[in-house]
């Protein structure tokens, strides 16, 4: 028979996993309910009124995802890229070559922007892609490369993308 496992009490000084505060740990013993329990749309709306606060938007589709940023990530790329698209694709370090790969699978036409590892992503380089490349669908890239510890300039690159009338799937983890 196995036992019940029990976990020893850490104190978690890294960049994650990292302590639960016990409010927190509380909550998550609270009762389960559906994600259809108008109790839980109730919540739900109330988040997405506090996210909307929090980042400055009033755009209706602001919603948390439960999982990890990898996941965040997948669903970004399989719900707006669909096959034949063109995405111009940044990569500078590990993170970006993940958003690369999320192209490669959702059957998207990438079009990579290539900087050093520690070098930010050259926004003249993403504009002259976009020259090539008029009919590209979506620019993505990492704010800051958590590989190297890079940030690129997201407002610069952001408005790129508005100006050739592409979508921004920006990968901003860290
Ligand atoms: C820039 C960046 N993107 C994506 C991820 C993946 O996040 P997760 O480990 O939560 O799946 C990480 C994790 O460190 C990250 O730093």
């Amino acid at each position: 028979m196995t036992a019940s496992f029990i976990p020893p009490k850490r104190v978690l000084m890294g960049p994650g996993p990292s302590d639960v505060p016990q409010r927190i740990l509380d909550a998550m013993a609270r009762p389960t309910i559906g994600h259809l329990d108008p109790a839980f749309v109730e919540l739900m709306e109330q988040i997405k009124s506090m996210l909307r606060m929090a980042f400055q938007t009033e755009n209706a589709l602001t919603f948390p995802v439960s999982a990890p940023g990898s996941a965040g990530m997948e669903m970004c790329f399989v719900n707006l890229v669909e096959p034949g698209d063109k995405v111009i694709v940044c990569k500078n370090g590990v993170f970006g070559g993940r958003m690369l790969e999320n192209v490669k699978r959702t059957g998207g036409v990438p079009v990579v922007v290539e900087d050093a590892w520690g070098a930010p992503v050259d926004p003249q380089k993403v504009r002259d892609a976009f020259k090539a490349n008029p009919d590209a669908k979506v620019l993505a890239f990492v704010h800051a490369e958590t590989s190297t510890g890079a940030q690129s300039d997201a407002e610069t690159l952001g408005k790129i993308a508005q100006e050739f009338g592409a979508l921004t799937i920006m990968d901003c983890v860290t």
